[in-house]
This record gives structure tokens, C-alpha cells and sequence, in this order.
């Protein structure tokens, strides 16, 4: 392993510059040479790239979205386009690189792995979602929970203040990390995730019941899940069924930037370092994850093929603590 490069891919999660600063710092300490790959897998595609020296990364570890810009290409979904990408990391000279990403980018890079004799490929997770397979937890999830749980407390104020009922839609496509753990953290009355069927009958009966014990007002988060802007639909039909006016809050993209957390880059520190190892030790084909603060290494494909489960007992609790 003489040369390695490091991209950011899909939707971008504060945290990432930590983890590209330590990619960086650990190749350098072992005397790779280091180059970043800007806009994903757009620069990989067109080999598109800028020097990641000391000095490029100096500063960087308290700022949120990626120095490295990032992108959803559809054309890296195409064989033309992999096979192209694979002749860019030829052109470039990269023996392996560091994918720092979610669900998308890690089953691209498993499509360009079984499509090319290519570089060495280790992704590291990186989503505000949290839905990657084989960590704990995907960096960039503390921040945008915690921004979350900001939101929910200053509406709270207004909720009480008003006795209204409010619907907060936090982002989660296809997973209902952020809604849960933000809903248990910011006390919500109910929870609409994309695991779980949209039942109108069960979510007005609990804040009719939080009304029957004297609840004033009532919070309800909701995972966007595929239909960004579907907690209209559901506040209009629980309001009607309640008789009772509400108001939604859709959180969007203001989650997914902003400073880094703590745990964010910690997680990103760590991962960094460890991917750049798991090239040196001549690994491939791989995501380095933390689970149960031990350090993993998953196959790319079960990180999206495999469907990571919610925490069974978060959800169990979420109902009465809301009571
Ligand atoms: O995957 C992260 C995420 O923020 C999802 O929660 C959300 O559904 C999606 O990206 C939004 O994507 P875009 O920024 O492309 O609109």
C-alpha cells in the first residue's frame, strides 16, 4: 500500500472531517501518500481530486458537511459508469480507498469490487439515518439526534404554552433511528417510523389518552421515511378524528449540518484511523464499525443487504414513558 485516496459519498453527516483528518494524519504517520476524491463518486468517475496534506485538514475536525463535497451519482449505478471509475483509480495510482458513506455508497462500492480488479475498498459509515449494517452507530447520527432533541424541547414550549398538538418530522428514509432515540430523549407522546405501519386510530387514541389524564398539549415525531412532508397528511387526519388543532414541524435538512458532536468525532477519529489500518494490514471489501465498543469489519455487502434492526428495547419503552 503505497498511495490511497478517501472520498465522502451520499447524504452528508457532520462528523466526516474528523474522519477524513484522521485518515489523513494515519496515512501520513505510515508514509502513504494521500490524495482526496471530491464530489464521491462524481471525481471518482472523473477523476477529480485535490491534495489532502497536513494542512488541508488542519482546522477542520469542529466543521460539519464534508471538505471534500460529496454527491448521489445515478451514472456509478450503471456497469459504464464503474468501469470507468475503475480506469480513473488506474489514471490516479490509488492502491485503496478509504469510502466514507452509507447503505448507497457501500453497495456502489461492492458493484465495483465484483466488476473490477480495482483498488483496496474500506468504507467507514458515515449517516444521519444510522441504517448502515454492522456499527452501532454511523457517524453524524449524535449530532442530527441531538439537534432533533434541541427542536423538540423549543417547541415543547410552545406546545405547553398553547396546549397544541405539534407533529415534528425528523429525516430517517427507510429506518426510524433518529425518530426513536430523539423521541424517547425529547419525552414525545407517539412515533411514526418507517418500520411500523401509520396507524391514525392508534396515534389519536394515545393523545386521547394523554388528554384524558391531563395532558395539555401533545408531541408526536414522525420519520419522513420515503414522503418527506408526510406529517401534514397524518396531523390533518388526527386532528380531525381529535377535533383538536395542530401544527407540524418539518426539521429537514437543518439537521444534517452544523458542529459535530462530541461522539461524532470521536467515532469519526476512530474510524478514520481504522480504516487506513485495515488497508495497511491489506484489508479489502470491508466497513470498520464499532459494535459493543469493539472494533468490526463487515462485508460491504451485508452492510446493505442486511436490514440493521432498530433497538427492540428503546421501542419498548417508548409508550409508557410517554404516559
Ligand atoms: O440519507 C440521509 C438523508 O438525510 C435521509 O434522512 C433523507 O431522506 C435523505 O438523505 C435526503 O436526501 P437529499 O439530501 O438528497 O435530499
Amino acid at each position: 500500500m503505497r498511495r490511497i485516496g478517501i472520498l465522502t459519498s451520499g447524504g452528508d453527516a457532520p462528523g466526516m472531517n474528523a474522519c477524513i483528518r484522521a485518515a489523513v494524519r494515519t496515512a501520513l504517520t505510515h508514509d502513504l501518500a494521500v490524495v482526496g476524491i471530491r464530489r464521491g463518486y462524481t471525481g471518482l468517475i472523473n477523476g477529480d481530486t485535490v491534495p489532502l496534506d497536513r494542512a488541508a485538514i488542519r482546522n477542520t475536525i469542529h466543521l460539519g458537511g464534508t471538505i471534500l463535497e460529496t454527491s448521489r451519482n445515478p451514472d456509478f449505478y450503471t456497469k459504464e459508469g464503474r468501469l470507468r471509475a475503475a480506469a480513473s483509480i488506474d489514471r490516479m495510482g490509488l492502491d485503496g480507498i478509504v469510502l466514507i458513506g452509507g447503505e448507497g455508497t457501500f453497495h456502489g462500492a461492492s458493484l465495483l469490487a465484483a466488476d473490477a480488479d480495482t483498488a483496496a475498498l474500506v468504507g467507514v459509515p458515515g449517516s444521519i439515518d444510522n441504517d448502515v449494517y454492522g456499527t452501532d452507530y454511523c457517524i453524524g447520527f449524535d449530532t442530527a439526534a441531538n439537534c432533533a432533541v434541541e427542536a423538540i424541547d423549543r417547541i415543547r414550549d410552545t406546545a405547553r404554552s398553547h396546549e397544541r398538538l405539534f407533529f415534528i418530522e425528523v429525516m430517517g428514509r427507510t429506518s426510524g433511528f433518529l425518530a426513536l432515540e430523539s423521541g424517547i430523549a425529547g419525552g414525545a407522546e407517539e412515533l411514526v417510523i418507517p418500520e411500523e405501519e401509520v396507524s391514525i386510530a392508534r396515534i389519536s387514541e394515545r393523545i386521547q389518552e394523554g388528554f384524558t389524564i391531563g395532558k395539555k398539549s401533545a408531541i408526536v415525531v414522525v420519520a419522513e421515511g420515503e414522503t418527506p412532508g408526510i406529517s401534514f397528511k397524518i396531523a390533518r387526519e388526527v386532528s380531525e378524528r381529535l377535533n383538536f388543532e395542530s401544527r407540524v414541524v418539518v426539521l429537514g435538512h437543518l439537521q444534517r449540518g452544523g458542529p459535530p458532536t462530541l461522539r461524532d468525532r470521536v467515532l469519526g477519529s476512530l474510524l478514520g484511523v481504522a480504516a487506513v489500518e485495515a488497508l495497511i494490514e491489506g484489508r479489502s471489501g470491508c466497513m470498520v464499525g464499532e459494535v459493543g465498543g469493539n472494533l468490526t469489519y463487515t462485508p460491504l455487502e451485508e452492510t446493505w443487504q442486511k436490514k440493521k434492526p432498530l433497538d427492540e428495547n428503546l421501542r419498548r419503552i417508548f409508550p409508557f414513558l410517554s404516559e
